[in-house]
């Protein structure tokens, strides 16, 4: 194995709901999701995969039509966070979705530029290792870059960056470094996710997309990792009642196959050419079997309900947590994709805090610019009693943690 994938020593053997068991038979409780990827559970999608498996497994979307992809597309211009008439295009991952985004929002607007933000992370090819705002690992020496990328500072509120002090500074950067009449896009996630699992204030959307109005500029929403229930409604961006111009969608949306989508107004979408877009397996019929289960599972009043309560209950555990510990610093998240932060901007106790998890049988992941933030992906159909289990191991590594 290449020494730049970097893993854990869990070698899983099966897994169901939000249960994982390893090769010696032990069971995990799983608060990673394949990375965000079961926001419905390991194994929701079987039976949808299994069926469209006996039918056929690949056509190629333009050699020939066929109805899974049309109705993922279908779906996704129903649970569209707003009014406007949409198309959808599908890939393979978040950064290929990511990149057609740009590739339309360059085309529909004749202009070249992009900005992005601190904390960002979009994925990892060449123009979003560009909007991604981490230097070690994700760029330290795979420039040149793409050119014609910006970065504005995101709302922070924990580091004290707030909604005010983000928009002076992308007024500054229009002044400073790039017109805003050059500018294609902005591309933001509402809850920054590799960078931190940092909720944009409610008011930022907002008025970053009056920015974009005022200049002409297309707001470009990346759902990739917020998206498919993981907040509680089927796209972040609800929580802030703005109606982004293109949408992003990844992780989850495939039922844990690879399968991405942009979403966008009909007419900024069809402002490419014919032959513009495309790609040998995006929205293979397998994936948009998957995803056809998965959106129509998290659409529903009763899964964003639970999705709530979840959101609830492991909020008040971890601000216990953080009460207790002089360690941890802040809680933060919308519905239940949460955080807690260390105070300190260095990864060991983070680090300590995951290595623990797992040897106690707990799934868990970090992220943040600084490896301090301790995040959860849990499977959103978890039942109460698992989810109790797995706080209190998280409760228990963050203790071994702190005695180490
Ligand atoms: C917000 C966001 N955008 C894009 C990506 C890239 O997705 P992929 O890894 O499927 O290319 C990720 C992956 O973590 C993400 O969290």
């Amino acid at each position: 194995m290449v020494r730049g994938i970097v893993t854990t020593p869990l070698v899983v053997a099966r897994a169901e709901g939000a249960r994982l068991w390893d090769v010696d038979g032990r069971e995990y409780v799983d608060f990673a999701g394949g990375l965000g990827c079961q926001n419905t559970g390991h194994g929701f999608a079987a039976a949808a995969i299994h069926e469209q498996t006996d039918r056929y497994l690949h056509q190629c979307f333009m050699v020939t039509m066929y109805e899974p992809y049309v109705e993922v597309c279908r779906l996704l211009d129903e649970t569209w966070p707003g009014e406007a008439e949409t198309k959808s295009l599908l890939l393979n991952s978040g950064a290929e979705a990511v990149e057609n985004a740009v590739k339309i929002a360059r085309v529909a607007t004749g202009r070249p530029s992009v900005v992005a933000f601190d904390h960002a992370f979009h994925g990892r090819t060449n123009l979003t290792m560009a909007l991604t705002a981490k230097v070690v690992p994700y760029k330290q020496g795979f420039g040149p870059f793409a050119p014609e990328v910006y970065r504005a500072p995101a709302p922070y509120p924990y580091r004290g960056v707030s909604t005010d002090d983000a928009l002076v500074a992308l007024s500054h950067l229009f002044k400073q470094d790039v017109h805003p009449e050059q500018v294609a896009c902005v591309v933001l996630e509402p809850v920054q996710g590799e960078g931190g699992f940092i909720p944009m204030p409610d008011d930022f959307p907002p008025r970053l997309k009056e920015v974009c109005e005022q200049h002409g500029i297309l707001y470009v929403d990346d759902e990739v990792q917020s998206g498919v229930g993981r907040t509680g409604p089927v796209w972040a961006i609800e929580h802030y009642g703005v109606e982004p111009d293109l949408m992003v969608t990844g992780k989850s949306l495939g039922g844990g196959l690879p399968l991405a989508g942009v979403t966008g107004r009909a007419e900024v979408m069809d402002a490419v050419p014919p032959g513009g877009l495309g790609g040998t397996f995006g929205g293979n019929p397998v994936a948009c079997a998957a995803a056809i289960a998965v959106l129509d599972e998290v659409r529903t009043e009763g899964f964003r309900e639970r999705v709530a309560e979840l959101g609830k209950r492991i909020r008040a555990r971890l601000e216990d947590f953080v009460a207790q510990s002089h360690l941890l610093g802040d809680v933060r998240g919308l519905g239940p994709m949460l955080a807690i932060e260390f105070a300190e901007k260095t990864p060991e106790l983070a680090g300590r805090v995951t290595a623990a998890a797992r040897e106690r049988g707990l799934v868990l992941l970090s992220c943040g610019i600084y490896g301090n933030v301790i995040r959860i992906l849990v499977p959103l159909s978890i039942d109460d009693a698992l989810l109790q289990r797995g706080l209190h191991l998280l409760e228990e590594s963050l203790g071994d943690a702190d005695a180490g």
